[in-house]
């Protein structure tokens, strides 16, 4: 072999990686910067930590930010003991997020992954961070809706279409930027449809997590209005409250009053 090949060719290798690493390193992104779908601008911290109060995030969950960016979310939440991962189409900022997640102590809880969100099985999940923006929040609402019932999705500032957020909240004081606002939906059971109940025949429509529709009882037909919060049904009707599950076809009723005496 000729001694180019044999010292030169591996020095050169060598160096060409270091300087690669040394790049990556030093990456520094920019607000605003291209996105495949969205740009990068970061979440204010006091909105992560107002997002993931709303989501009442604890241990047991497994979140995930879709389109994580420096992956401030992510690591926020791996602090709080849950597990996370985020979904970032770009490899810079992927990396960004791991040297990140190591320096905040949390590679074992908060992982990163390059792929393109829309490609994403994100069924796992049972809290869902995002800042995106309404349009993909639209495209990504009927995988959404399919997820388990009660999973919690939180979106910085953009909404869902006619899917009204469940609660909306703001960052405390120390939020200064046009991207202060959370939105909280949880996933609702699909429970529209006629039940027989010990309590009265009831028809359930649904509209996302809104009800209405009718009971009968006692001989009279009462409208009715309602919510179903994951899997949780509550409605009034003809002036009484009750609330009430879905077990297979089986509405499980109870009015809200024996209940409550029951404690
Ligand atoms: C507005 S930033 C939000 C970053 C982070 N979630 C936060 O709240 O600080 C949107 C991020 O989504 C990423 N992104 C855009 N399109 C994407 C796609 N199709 N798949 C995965 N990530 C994407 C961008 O690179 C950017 O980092």
């Amino acid at each position: 072999m000729h001694i180019f090949q044999r010292f030169f060719v591996p020095l050169l290798f060598a160096f060409t990686n270091l300087a690669i690493a040394q790049a990556q390193s030093t990456y520094e992104p920019s607000v605003g910067q291209e996105g495949k779908d969205v740009v990068w601008v970061p979440t204010p911290q006091t909105l992560v930590n107002k997002m993931l109060d709303m989501a009442k995030v604890t241990p047991k969950d497994f979140l995930m930010d879709l389109g994580s960016g420096d992956g401030r979310t992510v690591i926020t939440a791996a602090k709080r003991g849950v597990r996370a991962m985020g979904i970032e189409y770009n490899p810079d900022m992927v990396e960004l997020s791991k040297r990140n997640a190591q320096k905040e102590g949390v590679t074992d809880k908060a992982s990163f992954v390059k792929a393109d969100l829309f490609e994403t099985d994100f069924s796992k999940a049972t809290v869902i961070t995002m800042f995106l923006l309404p349009d993909i929040n639209l495209r990504l609402r009927p995988k959404i809706l399919n997820l388990k019932p009660g999973t919690r999705v939180v979106s910085n500032t953009f909404t869902m279409g006619e899917w009204q957020a469940d609660e909306t909240g703001n960052a405390d004081n120390g939020c200064e930027s046009s991207w202060c606002t959370a939105l909280l939906w949880i996933v609702p059971a699909k429970v529209a449809g006629s039940y027989k109940t010990p309590l009265g025949e009831v028809t359930l429509k649904q509209d996302f997590q809104m009800l209405s529709g009718t009971m009968h009882a006692d001989g009279k037909t009462y409208g009715l209005q309602g919510k179903v919060r994951g899997e949780d049904i509550t409605f009034s009707a003809g002036g009484k409250s009750y609330v009430g599950k879905l077990k297979g076809k089986t509405l499980e009723l109870e009015p809200v009053a024996t209940r409550g005496l029951r404690g």
